[in-house]
């Protein structure tokens, strides 16, 4: 029997309904080579919805999108907007109440593709970042009493508790096994002035390193120093796992090394559970309805859906047809791709065809 997926769509903000619809252009290609078939169901979850009607995010939307096998996202974010409000109220609510534990954001340099790093390519900019996605500063653990006085003081928490620690770290070591090619887990910190947070990482990572997944090396780097070597020997890079403030972080400076935003994808993923795919950029605001975006990100995205979703052949194909398009690119920026960002997506799509 044909399998069938249900796929709720977010294309959001900005430039997020314009990549999301190339993302789903693509899908489609693949979907008429392969024996399964998407639905997809859109929602208006964004700024827009927001200033029309005054709320977030329904308060049903988590459970409704708990029905789904997958989601897919565009990006939230509104210039009118007050920052905070809808990254908090969706993108991070969402997360956090599907249990989406793991942000899986591969740094991955494609053939074409230019990098800021200098005698760099494909070959050693290649690894993936697993980065926790629901505890650390981002639980929202603080406060800030006597505002506005000289003597106000703002508290704002870093809080892991053992289990989410280990669960992020057994499915990075799975994840490296799985991936198969250095078989060595990084585990990015900051031991010397973290030395709670931290130490429960390094300790967990250790022993479950030892205990379960003897064949994987471990390694160690504090954040700064991370920062550092991404840009000087990303070819040292496998598999890093991190908390969720310096995952975001680092995965910055790893988007740019690929290609930038206009390139970089990422899941957030609840491994027994809905995950949500999303490219990592923001909304980009000012280049919407102009056709400009690059919506490679988006595919990229499209790519990982299939992928987690156990469609790995399907995955294959947006990958292969994705590595033709990008050649034929002149840039991975916004109005300078030589192609819009239509173009772009039916490139792929007619890419997929061929295959
Ligand atoms: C990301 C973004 C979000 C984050 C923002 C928009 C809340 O930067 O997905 O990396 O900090 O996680
Ligand atoms: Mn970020």
């Amino acid at each position: 029997m044909k399998k069938t997926y249900n796929i709720a769509v977010l294309p959001g903000d900005g430039t997020g309904p314009e990549v999301v619809r190339e993302g789903i252009k693509v899908l489609k290609a693949v979907e008429a080579r392969q024996d399964f078939t998407l639905n997809f169901t859109e929602y208006d979850f964004g700024g827009d919805r927001y200033l029309r009607t005054g709320e977030v995010l329904p308060e049903s939307a988590p459970d409704e999108m708990r029905k789904y096998d997958a989601i897919y996202l565009g990006a939230i974010g509104h210039p009118d907007v007050k920052p905070g409000i809808l990254e908090k109220g969706i993108l991070l609510k969402l997360r956090f109440e599907l249990d989406q534990y793991i942000n899986l954001r591969p740094v991955k340099l494609y053939e074409n593709v230019p990098t800021p790093l200098k005698d760099k390519g494909p070959k050693e900019i290649d690894y993936v970042v697993v980065r926790e996605n629901t505890g650390g500063l981002y639980t929202g653990m603080g406060g800030i009493s006597m505002k506005g006085t000289k003597d106000e003081v703002a508290v704002q928490s870093m809080v892991y508790n053992r289990i989410q620690v280990e669960r992020c770290l057994r499915w990075a070591f799975e994840y490296t096994r799985k991936r198969a090619r250095r078989n060595t887990l990084a585990l990015c910190g900051k031991t010397n002035v973290l030395t709670y947070v931290y130490d429960l990482w390094e300790r967990a990572f250790h022993e479950i390193g030892k205990a379960d997944f003897a064949e994987i090396r471990r390694d160690y780097y504090h954040v700064d120093a991370t920062c550092m070597w991404m840009v000087k020997n990303p070819e040292w890079f496998d598999v890093i796992v991190t908390g969720n403030m310096f995952g975001d972080i680092i995965t910055d400076l790893g988007a740019i090394t690929q290609g930038g935003m206009g390139v970089a994808a990422g899941g957030n993923i609840n491994p027994n559970g809905v995950s949500m795919f999303e490219p990592i950029g923001g909304s980009a605001p000012k280049y919407t309805g102009q056709n400009v975006i690059n919506p490679i990100a988006a595919v990229g995205a499209g790519q990982m859906m299939l992928d987690i979703l156990g469609e790995s052949a399907g995955a294959k194909m947006v990958e292969d047809a994705m590595k033709k398009t990008l050649l034929k690119m002149k840039s991975m920026d916004a109005g300078k791709m030589g192609m819009s960002t239509s173009e772009v997506g039916d490139d792929v799509a007619n890419e997929v065809a061929k295959l």
